[in-house]
């Protein structure tokens, strides 16, 4: 089953003539991992920004099962790569700010009780609860981030570069992180996960796609299917993952400079 479908989708922002994506077609299913390639100001976070609601299509239609997006959803959870916490509120009373749009009928006990849950999923202490963004080293801010699309059990994960700012060390465990959380459902999550790091895409994703500089078409598109795909200690051994990574450099190269001379 699809749970997106773009039928020719363009966009320009409000009150600018630039193209950003230009007539994008495709269909993402239910229960993919795809990671979403470009170089920077191709388009990426305009397009995850679609998928979310917070844009909408300047041209085309864009469905989320069957339904065209008008707006955002708790369906649809979002993770920035700035983390998108509020600094004045604790990492708990972040995630509540989502558990009470999500679940209204439900007491603040048993809220606190998912929102400690899903702190503990992503491996944070219950002390972190109480404690105010400042205080928790990115990694950390950036885990209660996930906590906070987690507790309130979303259909679809959209993640812009959510790693982007991290150090090699964290960067990998927090990549471990979702695909755990990715594959511990017997029915999976859908997760577009926007990155320009190709050794990254090629680790998580079961779908990469690369966009092309501005105005951003696809231009590559593949399923990498589970048991193709490699652990860390051979993703630079592998043989198909470094065709793949010849490849994906070869493309994302050529765009750029074909694009560059014109
Ligand atoms: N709010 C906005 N209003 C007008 N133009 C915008 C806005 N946000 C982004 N753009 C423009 O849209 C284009 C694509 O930007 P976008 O942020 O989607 O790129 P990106 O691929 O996510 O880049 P990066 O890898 O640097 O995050 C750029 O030319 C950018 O200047
Ligand atoms: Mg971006």
């Amino acid at each position: 089953m699809n749970d997106f479908i773009l039928k020719n989708i363009s966009f320009s922002y409000p009150n600018s003539d630039k193209l950003v994506i230009d007539n994008i077609s495709t269909n993402i299913s239910n229960g993919e991992f795809v990671c979403v390639l470009g170089k920077s100001g191709c388009g990426k976070s305009t397009l995850l920004k679609l998928f979310a609601g917070l844009n909408i299509p300047s041209k085309g239609e864009l469905l989320f099962e069957d339904n065209i997006i008008k707006s955002a959803s708790l369906d649809r959870g979002v993770v920035f790569q700035d983390y998108g916490l509020f600094p004045w509120m604790t990492a708990g009373e972040n995630i509540m700010l989502a558990l009470k749009q999500r679940y209204r009928n439900r007491n603040v006990n048993e809220l606190k009780e998912i929102a400690i849950d899903s702190l503990k999923q992503v491996g944070l202490d219950d002390k972190v609860y109480n404690t105010l963004p400042k205080y928790l080293s990115g990694g950390m801010q950036q885990r209660v981030a996930i906590a906070q699309v987690l507790s309130v059990n979303p259909k679809v994960f959209l993640m812009d570069e959510p790693f982007g700012a991290l150090d090699a060390v964290t960067r990998a465990k927090l990549q471990d992180l979702i695909l755990e959380l990715w594959n511990k459902n017997e029915v999976k999550k859908t997760v577009i996960f926007i990155t320009h790091d190709v050794d990254e895409a090629i680790y998580l994703a079961n779908r990469i796609i690369v966009l092309g500089q501005s105005p951003s078409k696809i231009i590559y598109d593949k399923k990498i299917s589970l048991n193709e795909k490699t652990s860390r200690e051979n993703l630079y051994t592998d043989e198909k993952m470094m065709l793949l990574r010849n490849e994906l450099i070869q493309i994302i190269n050529k765009d750029i400079s074909e694009k560059t001379l014109m």
